[in-house]
C-alpha cells in the first residue's frame, strides 16, 4: 500500500469520544495523548466515535481538543464527514483499517499495530471494545475484556476485591426486576441497609463514571428521585452506607517486570460541591494532593492494596485505585478506574510525575506494555 504503512515505526490507533457520558473528557485526553506521543517513534492514527457511535476519521489536531470557556470539544465538531465510517474489520488475518463513506469506494487507511482506547465508561472502559480489539487480533492499551468489565461494573467489582480479601465498604445492590416488578420491597431493603448503617446513604449507578447519576441522600423523602436519577444511567443501582474519612488515590502502572504504585494523592473536601463531582473534577480542575500528606506506613499500605486491587481483578497496563482512610486508621477501597482520568492535570498522571514518570513516557509506558502482550485469554 501507499505510504501510511511503508513506515517500520509501529501505528497508534487513538480511539476516543463514544458513547458514554464521558464522552468530552475523552475527547480532551485524546488531545493530551496526542500531544504526548513520540512521533520519531510512533505512527499515529486518530480515530474518534461520536456520541452516536459512528467510528470518524478526524484531523491530528490536539489544540481543537481541549476544553475553551469551559466548553466540551466533541468528536462530531473534529469529524473529517458527518457520514464517513472507520472500520477495523473483526479478522484477526489482517490489521488493514478502512475507511468508507456513502456512494465512495472504500479506502484503505494501513496497518493499525496497537490500539489506545482513551475512552472512558460504558462501549470503551467496560470490555466491550476490548472484546471487538480481542476479535481484530489488535493488542491494546490497558485492561482485557474481564477486567474492564470487572471494573465498570461497582457490584461486582466489590465482590471480587471482598473474595480477595480487599476491605469493601457496606453496600446493597437493586437489581434492575428489584425495583421493576416490586419498588415499594426495593425501597425497604434499602430503608432497612440505612436502619444499619445509617443516612445519608450513597445512590449510584452500578455502571457509570465521573459521578454521573450519583447522589447523597439524607433520608427517605430524597431516596426514589435518587434512585430514578442513579437508574437513568443504569437500571443496576447500588446503594451505599457514608464512608467517612479521607479520599486517598494511587495509581498503579505495569512495568516490564510487573506493576507497581506510584505516590498516593489525597482528594480534599470539596466545599463547592457536595462531594467530588463532574464539574469538581473536570471542570474546576482537581486540587487533589500529590504526594498525600499520609505516614510512610500508611503510604506503604495503600500502595499494597493498590496492587492488590490490580491483580484481584486480573488488571494489566494500568488503574487507578481510590480508598478512603476511615478514621480509626484503616482504608477502605472505593474503586478502581482501568482507564482513569488521564489528561496532564489529571490525578493519575499527576501521581506519576511525583514518582519519576512523566505523562509521555506515560504514554510510551502503556504502549510498550500492549505491544508486549498479544490478544486472546483476556
Ligand atoms: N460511600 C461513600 N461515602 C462517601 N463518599 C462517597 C461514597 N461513594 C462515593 N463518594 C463520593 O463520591 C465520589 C464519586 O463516587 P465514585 O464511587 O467514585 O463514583 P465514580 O465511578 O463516578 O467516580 C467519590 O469520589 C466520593 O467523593
Ligand atoms: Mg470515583
Amino acid at each position: 500500500m501507499s505510504s501510511e504503512t511503508s513506515s517500520q515505526k509501529p501505528r497508534v490507533a487513538v480511539v476516543f469520544g463514544g458513547r458514554s457520558s464521558e464522552h468530552a473528557i475523552s475527547v480532551v485526553t485524546a488531545g493530551a495523548v496526542l500531544s504526548a506521543i513520540d512521533r520519531e517513534k510512533y505512527d499515529v492514527l486518530p480515530i474518534g466515535i461520536t456520541t452516536d457511535g459512528r467510528w470518524a476519521l478526524t484531523a491530528d489536531a490536539p489544540e481543537r481538543m481541549a476544553i475553551t470557556d469551559r466548553k466540551l470539544p466533541s468528536v462530531a465538531e473534529l469529524a473529517e464527514s458527518a457520514d464517513g465510517a472507520v472500520v477495523l474489520p473483526v479478522d484477526p488475518t489482517s490489521r488493514e483499517v478502512v475507511y468508507s463513506e456513502p456512494g465512495q469506494v472504500p479506502k484503505a487507511l494501513g496497518d493499525v499495530d496497537v490500539v489506545f482506547p482513551v475512552l472512558h465508561g460504558p462501549y470503551g472502559e467496560d470490555g466491550t471494545l476490548q472484546g471487538l480489539l480481542e476479535l481484530s487480533g489488535v493488542p491494546y492499551v490497558g485492561s482485557g475484556v474481564l477486567a474492564s468489565a470487572v471494573g465498570q461494573d461497582k457490584d461486582y467489582m466489590k465482590r471480587v476485591f471482598a473474595s480477595f480479601g480487599l476491605p469493601v465498604g457496606p453496600y446493597e445492590v437493586i437489581r434492575p426486576r428489584e425495583w421493576e416488578q416490586d419498588p415499594s420491597a426495593a425501597r425497604k431493603k434499602i430503608v432497612d441497609f440505612a436502619a444499619e448503617h445509617g443516612w445519608p446513604l450513597f445512590v449510584k449507578p452500578a455502571r457509570a463514571g465521573s459521578s454521573m447519576g450519583i447522589s447523597k441522600v439524607d433520608d427517605l423523602a430524597g431516596l426514589d428521585e435518587a434512585v430514578e436519577e442513579a437508574r437513568r444511567h443504569d437500571p443496576k443501582i447500588i446503594v451505599e452506607a457514608l464512608l467517612s474519612g479521607r479520599e486517598i488515590e494511587c495509581g498503579v502502572l505495569e512495568f516490564e517486570d510487573g506493576p507497581r504504585a506510584s505516590v498516593p494523592a489525597e482528594i480534599p473536601p470539596v466545599t463547592a460541591h457536595d462531594f467530588y463531582d463532574f464539574e469538581a473534577k473536570y471542570i474546576d480542575s482537581a486540587t487533589g494532593l500529590v504526594p498525600a500528606p499520609l505516614t510512610e506506613e500508611q503510604t506503604a499500605r495503600v500502595q499494597e492494596l493498590a496492587v492488590q486491587a490490580f491483580d484481584a481483578a486480573s488488571c494489566e497496563g494500568l488503574v487507578r485505585a481510590d480508598f478512603f482512610l476511615q478514621d480509626n486508621g484503616e482504608f477502605v477501597i472505593n474503586e478502581i478506574n482501568t482507564l482513569p482520568g488521564f489528561t496532564p492535570i489529571s490525578m493519575y498522571p499527576r501521581m506519576w510525575q511525583e514518582s519519576g514518570v512523566s505523562y509521555a513516557e506515560l504514554v510510551d509506558r502503556l504502549i510498550q506494555a500492549a505491544l508486549r502482550r498479544s490478544t486472546g485469554l483476556r
